[in-house]
């Protein structure tokens, strides 16, 4: 492999723990932590959350970055260089196209998500001002109605991503995150000093952290589950190709317990802002999606300095988006570099492409075309549900399963190097844990544990 030799390698292990928070901390962890928690029994769902986190992400986190290094490569060129080192079959690089198509899919959408914030960071910035609730949802409705300003706002975020990872590994990737991470962490914090000053913090806070057991239900125990994997950006090939840019010294295992915590923290703390907000101008936390779209500007054009508070807010929120489409990207960019000779710039363009096509496509389902369906589901709610309910899970089982039980202890002791204790609780974990876990949620999408409810 001549490529190897001249491939980028982070600055530092820093600079690999902040891209990797970078990716993991996303609309995900701000948009829709807060309306799952708000429409699932907050605290229940918080536990559930966190625990999934520790016991399923924490362990697959290490075991995709693992792959990344060890491959060297892209991630379909990550698997076939380890399958072959480890006498596998070729076919396990299906698991990095898995990756590599599911996350363009994903981008398609979640662009358009990005959108809408683009477009509420725009209504903020110039002072547009909600007065009633009913207001509020005419807005938001406004917005996803209009086909010309949902794909306007796509494409500018769709250019901001891919113009990003054009620029390359370092120069690029790195330098973006570098100056968006440490503003979103500021930006973050006072945000949720404001918010305990002008909201209803101890509220917030019962609602997130006092345990109720009745509401401990399976769909709870699910979607926890499933959010898990989505906010640590698992299974969609974007930390295999992060991690193939890290050099050999770094531990793996404790730079993942910091990208965990970072973003755990960055969910419960913007959990905690919008709760108290939310709380205190008496509103419902269980208004679903559009939680944060509908009632925070109503909150916003009711509180003192509330419109600089929007426009922080949004641009918060839209950083976070920004970091992790850059890594939804990214895959299949190094693909085209590392596998076909095409230079960078030109492999973005080509990546970027047909996924803003496609995003268009989403645009327009949630108006011209709301009548076309696939399975009784509109494009946008399709492309959701296959990317994350079905091909995140199934990706993130045959990891496991293929760090697990297929690429032998000594090869998977060797490249992550923890101590005895450790490395036997962590690959314990992922041989039974984690495919146990995930194949629970798998069968509960696919409707087998409906009897549970
Ligand atoms: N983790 C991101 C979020 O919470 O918004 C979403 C995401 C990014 C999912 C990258 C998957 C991925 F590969």
């Amino acid at each position: 492999m001549s490529h190897t030799a001249t491939r980028s390698t982070w600055s530092n292990r820093w600079a690999f723990i902040l891209v990797t928070i970078g990716s993991a901390v996303g609309l995900g962890n701000i948009w829709k932590f807060s309306y799952l928690a708000g429409s699932n029994g907050g605290s229940a769902f918080v536990l559930v959350y966190l625990l999934c986190v520790a016991g399923i992400g924490l362990p697959l986190l290490m075991a995709e970055i693992l792959i990344g290094r060890r491959g060297h490569g892209n991630p379909v060129t990550a698997m076939l260089n380890t399958a072959e080192e480890t006498h596998n079959s070729p076919w396990w690089a299906f698991l990095g196209w898995i990756g590599t198509i599911g996350a363009l899919l994903i981008l398609s959408y979640y662009s358009v998500v990005a959108g809408w914030i683009v477009d509420y960071l725009w209504q903020a910035f110039t002072g547009v001002r909600v007065e009633t609730a009913a207001a509020a949802e005419a807005g938001f409705a406004a917005l996803v109605q209009n086909p010309v300003r949902l794909g306007l706002c796509h494409t500018i975020f769709m250019v901001l991503s891919v113009g990003v990872v054009a620029r390359g590994v370092v120069s690029g990737i790195e330098s973006a995150n570098k100056i968006m991470l440490p503003a979103l962490f500021l930006i973050l914090i006072v945000l949720t000093l404001y918010g305990a000053v002008v909201g209803d913090m101890s509220q917030a806070l019962h609602f997130l952290f006092d345990f109720k057991a009745e509401a401990l239900t399976s769909g709870v125990v699910i979607a926890g589950m499933g959010h898990a994997f989505f906010s640590l950006s698992l299974g969609m090939g974007a930390i295999m190709a992060y991690g193939s840019y890290l050099d050999r010294q770094t531990n793996i295992g404790s730079t993942c317990l910091w990208v965990v915590v970072a973003n755990t923290l960055v969910g419960l703390l913007s959990g905690m802002a919008i709760f108290s907000l939310t709380f205190g101008y008496d509103m419902l936390p269980s208004s679903g999606p559009g939680l944060i779209l509908q009632t925070l500007p109503l909150v916003f054009s009711h509180m003192p300095g509330g419109q600089v508070f929007a426009v922080f807010f949004f641009l918060f929120v839209l950083f976070a988006a920004w970091t992790s489409s850059i890594s939804l990207v990214e895959p299949f960019v190094s693909w085209l570099t590392e596998r076909c000779g095409i230079h960078r710039v030109k492999a973005a363009l080509l990546t970027g492409v047909p996924v803003w096509l496609l995003g268009l496509g989403v645009c327009l389902s949630f108006n011209d075309w709301s009548d076309y369906t696939i399975l009784g589901r509109n494009l946008f709610d399709a492309l959701d549900h296959l990317t994350s309910r079905l091909m995140m899970p199934l990706s993130g089982l045959a990891i496991a399963i293929y760090v697990g039980w297929k690429m032998g202890r000594a090869v998977v002791g060797d490249e992550i190097k923890l101590e005895r204790g450790a490395f036997a609780l962590w690959f314990t974990v992922l041989r039974f844990v984690v495919p146990i876990g995930i194949a629970l949620v798998f069968c509960y999408e696919l409707g087998w544990l409906k009897w549970l409810e």
